[in-house]
Formats: structure tokens, sequence, C-alpha cells
């Protein structure tokens, strides 16, 4: 089944909605449940092959979304096409669960904090890995929007897996605050419990004082001295998968 103005559809709900670019990223907001009102592909059969392939699950939702357009006309819809030609518009989960799902307890999986992030492919990757190891959410704070088109675009959809939201230092969720910094302790030796907040500082800055205060512990990854620092999200991948092979992530 198609939308019979797919494009009338798509021009009304763009500004309020979430752009989903690519097959992948249309494919996981669709398996995590986002609503997704309206879908292109220039090559809606070839789409559909794709997903019958690598995604049989989603590929019964996306024979009733997906509405094959022209190729200028999916090119006038998306910043920068993608190779794969698909796109979607999906709508934003409503704050209020994201915060109820932050704050819920107990927690059986840590919330990821990135305190003022300034690059918006590090934030993107943060979030595919939260969804990855089955974090409760990723909270930024200061002013990168973390549901900004290229931090959903570097996320791959997964936006939808975790919940993603920007507070302020003093409304982050409660549990022990581990906050990561070279001049911490080694985090090989310590349990991270599922219920810990896991901050990380700038790429310019490092850790606010707002966050070092609030912080119980600081944790150091291990590291050569001349080297001065890892990249934001690598260091959150280390620390997650720290997390996952101390006992967490039971699910995973
Ligand atoms: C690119 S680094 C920040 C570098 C910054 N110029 C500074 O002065 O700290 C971004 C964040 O990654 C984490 N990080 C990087 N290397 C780390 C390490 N060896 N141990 C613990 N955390 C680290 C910290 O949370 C750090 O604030």
């Amino acid at each position: 089944m198609t939308d019979p103005d797919p494009l009338g559809l798509w021009r009304r709900l763009a500004d309020a909605s979430v752009l989903l670019d690519g097959f992948h990223a249309v494919k996981h907001a669709v398996r995590f449940g986002a609503d997704v009102p309206v879908a292109v592909a220039v090559d809606r059969r070839a789409a559909l092959a794709l997903a019958g392939e690598l995604a049989p699950d989603v590929r019964a939702t996306l024979e009733t979304l997906l509405t094959e357009v022209p190729e200028a006309t999916y090119a006038s819809l998306v910043p920068r096409p993608h190779p794969t030609a698909v796109a979607a518009l999906a709508v934003r989960p409503a704050r209020e669960a994201n915060l109820r799902a932050l704050a819920r307890t107990p927690r059986t999986a840590p919330v990821v904090v990135l305190d003022d992030p300034r690059n918006l492919g590090n934030a993107g990757a943060v979030i595919r890995l939260a969804a990855g190891f089955g974090a409760t959410g990723v909270v930024t704070t200061g002013t990168l929007d973390p549901w900004h088109p290229t931090v959903v675009r570097g996320g791959a959809g997964l936006h939808f897996a975790t919940a993603v939201e920007r507070l302020t230092a003093d409304e982050l969720p409660a549990g022990p605050m581990f906050a990561l910094d070279p001049e911490g302790e080694d985090i090989r030796g310590v349990k991270l419990p599922d219920d810990a907040v896991l901050a990380f500082g700038s790429e310019r800055s490092g850790l606010s004082g707002a966050l070092r205060a609030r912080a119980d512990q600081l944790l150091a990854l291990p590291m050569r001295p001349q080297v001065s620092s890892y990249n934001l999200a690598t260091s959150v991948a280390m620390t997650l998968y720290h997390w996952s092979a101390t006992g967490g992530a039971t699910r995973v």
C-alpha cells in the first residue's frame, strides 16, 4: 500500500519530525518501535529486497510504509542523499516518556552522560553504543542538541532504542556517578553497578566542575603516560564494555 500524497505528508510533518536517512536508520527505528508516518524509496523493490535479506523482521512494516518517489524528489527531501536512497520521518519520543525511563528505579543498565559534548558525530556514535549495550539512556548537558539531524545520522536510527535527552547538570538521574578522567582510579579494579551514571567530559575541556562535584568516583581508562586522552566515543565504548565484561548487560 502506498500513500496517495507522500510528498504532501512529508512536507507537512518534516519540521516537527526526526529525519531517518538511509535504510539502516529506517530499519533500526522501525525495529525499536518508532512511530514512522511516512517513508520513501527511489527503488521500492530494491529496498524491500534489502529488507528481506538484512531485516526480515521489519519487511512487512516497510512494505506498508514505503512509497516509491523519483530520484529528484528523494534528493529534495534529504540534505545529503544516502547510497540506499531510502528515507523516512519519525515522531520524536515525548520528553516526559524519556524522563520517566531515565528516572525509573531500580535501573538495570547505566545512563551515559556527555558533559557539554561539542562534536555531533561523537554524540551519534555514543547513542549507537548505548543502544548496542542496552544502556538506559544518553543524557547530554550543554548546548548540543542530541536530536540534531547529524547526531541522528551518526546514531543510525538508534535514538529509538535508548532514552536520549538534554538536561542540566542539576537534573541528572539519580544513582552512583562514575566520571571518566585520566586522573582517576584505574577502571580495571572497579566493578560498575547496573544503576551507574557514567559521565564523560567535553572534547575540548574535559569534565566540568559541576560534574566533578557530583561524581562519586573518578575513573581512568588505561593509557600510556605520553598520551593525553582518548576520543570521547571510544572512551564510552571502553567503559560500557568494561561494565558488560564485569557482569553487566545480562540481556545483551
Ligand atoms: C577527548 S577527552 C577530553 C580531553 C580534554 N582536552 C581534557 O582536558 O580532558 C573527552 C573525555 O573522554 C574521557 N577520556 C578520554 N581519555 C580518558 C582516559 N584515559 N581515562 C578516562 N577518561 C578518558 C574523559 O571523560 C574526557 O573528558
